[in-house]
C-alpha cells in the first residue's frame, strides 16, 4: 500500500484540477474531502502507522495538506453565493454600467478650436521635434550664438549634447518647414515648449504655443493683420478689438505684439488686464530677410508673416484660469470643468 505522503500527493493533484461543476459537486468534494469520514480525516489518523522518524514531516504534510483542501472549498463556497447572489438580478440585455470617461485638457480644446479656425482659411497643421538643434531653434532664426536675444528664454541645455536644447519656442518648427516644404507655405505649428523657469502661478517650465507661417509672393502687413484679426473674433467673438505695438524678435521685421480688448470687464478694468482694459496674446512680424535667405528663399521675391501665441494665455483669457500650475496637476476636479466647452 502507498505511503501517507504518497497519498497526501496523489489528492493534492485532485484538489488542485478540481474545478466544481456546481453546488452539488462542491458539496459532494466537501463529504470526500472534509466530512466526518472523508479522506482528511483518513489520512490523519493514519499517522501512527508512518515510523517515528519520518513521523514530524508526515504531520506538517497533513496539516498543509488539510489547508489547501478547505482554502479550496472555501474559495469556491464564496464565489457561489457571490453569484447566487447576482444571478436573478442579472439582465444581460440591459446596457452595462458606464464607466467614467475622462474629459479633453482645456489646454487641448483651445489649440483644437485654434486648429480649426486657421484651418478654415488654407493653414494645415505641422510638427516638430521637442529637442531641437541649435541651428532650428536659433541660429537659422536670425539668431547666432552670442545673440542677446537668446538670454531672454532660458534655456534647457541636453547633457548629452551641446547643440541639442528643449526647444524654447515653436518658430523652431517655422525653420524645419522653409527647410523641407516648397513654397508657398501656409502653417500653423502647436506644440509644448520649454523654458528654465521657477513654477509658480504665471510661470512653468514647459508650456505651449501655436506658431503660424505665411510665406508667398506678395505677402503683406495688411494680410497679417487681417488673418489676426480674424482669428480673434473667431476665437473671442465679433466685439473683440485688437491693437498692435511696435515690438522686437529677432526673426521677424518690422515686429509687432498684439492686444486683444479685455474678454472679462469689456475694457473698464480688472485683473486680468490690470485694469488696462487690454491684454497681449501674441506676438509677429513679417519674416526676417535673413530668415528666407538661411533657407536659401530669395527675399526680393518672396514675403511672409509670422506669429506665435502662448495656447496657455488664449485658455485663461477664455476660461479665467489664473494658475498655471493647474494645467499640468492633474487633478479631475479641475479638469471636469471644461466638459462640454
Ligand atoms: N517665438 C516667440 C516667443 O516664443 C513668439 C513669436 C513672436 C513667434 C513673433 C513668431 C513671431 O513667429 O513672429 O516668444
Amino acid at each position: 500500500m502507498a505511503s501517507l505522503q504518497e497519498q497526501i500527493h496523489i489528492h493534492e493533484q485532485e484538489i488542485k484540477s478540481f474545478i466544481p461543476s456546481g453546488a452539488a459537486d462542491l458539496e459532494n468534494y466537501r463529504i470526500r474531502f472534509l466530512g466526518t469520514k472523508g479522506i482528511v480525516k483518513q489520512l490523519s489518523a493514519e499517522i501512527k502507522n508512518v515510523p517515528p522518524d519520518q513521523r514530524k514531516e508526515a504531520g506538517q504534510m497533513l496539516n498543509a495538506f488539510k489547508q489547501l483542501a478547505e482554502e479550496k472549498y472555501e474559495s469556491n463556497i464564496n464565489l457561489q453565493q457571490a453569484t447566487a447572489v447576482k444571478t436573478p438580478e442579472m439582465d444581460l440585455t440591459l446596457p452595462g454600467t458606464p464607466l467614467p470617461i475622462g474629459t479633453r485638457h482645456p489646454l487641448r480644446i483651445i489649440e483644437n478650436r485654434i486648429i480649426s479656425i486657421f484651418e478654415k482659411i488654407g493653414f494645415s497643421v505641422a510638427t516638430g521635434p521637442e529637442i531641437e538643434d541649435d541651428w532650428h531653434n536659433f541660429t537659422s532664426l536670425n539668431m547666432p550664438e552670442h545673440h542677446p536675444a537668446r538670454d531672454m528664454q532660458d534655456t534647457f541645455y541636453v547633457a548629452q549634447n551641446p547643440d541639442w536644447v528643449l526647444r524654447t519656442h515653436t518658430s523652431s518648427v517655422q525653420a524645419r518647414i522653409l527647410e523641407t516644404q516648397p513654397l508657398p507655405v501656409r502653417v500653423i505649428c502647436p506644440g509644448r515648449v520649454y523654458r528654465n523657469e521657477t513654477i509658480s502661478a504665471r510661470a512653468h517650465c514647459f508650456f505651449h504655443q501655436c506658431e503660424g507661417l505665411y510665406v508667398d509672393k506678395d505677402v503683406s502687413f495688411a494680410d497679417l493683420k487681417q488673418t489676426l484679426y480674424y482669428f480673434v473674433t473667431e476665437m473671442f467673438g465679433e466685439d473683440t478689438k485688437v491693437r498692435f505695438r511696435p515690438s522686437y524678435f529677432p526673426f521677424t521685421e518690422p515686429s509687432a505684439e498684439m492686444d486683444i480688448s479685455c474678454t472679462v470687464c469689456g475694457g473698464s478694468g480688472c485683473n486680468l488686464c490690470k485694469h488696462t482694459g487690454w491684454v497681449e496674446i501674441l506676438g509677429c512680424g513679417m519674416v526676417h530677410p535673413n530668415m528666407l535667405t538661411n533657407f536659401g528663399i530669395d527675399p526680393e521675391v518672396y514675403t511672409g508673416f509670422a506669429f506665435g501665441m502662448g495656447v496657455e494665455r488664449i485658455t485663461q483669457i477664455k476660461f479665467q484660469v489664473n494658475d498655471l500650475r493647474l494645467y499640468s496637476q492633474n487633478d479631475v476636479r479641475f479638469l471636469r470643468q471644461f466638459q462640454g466647452l
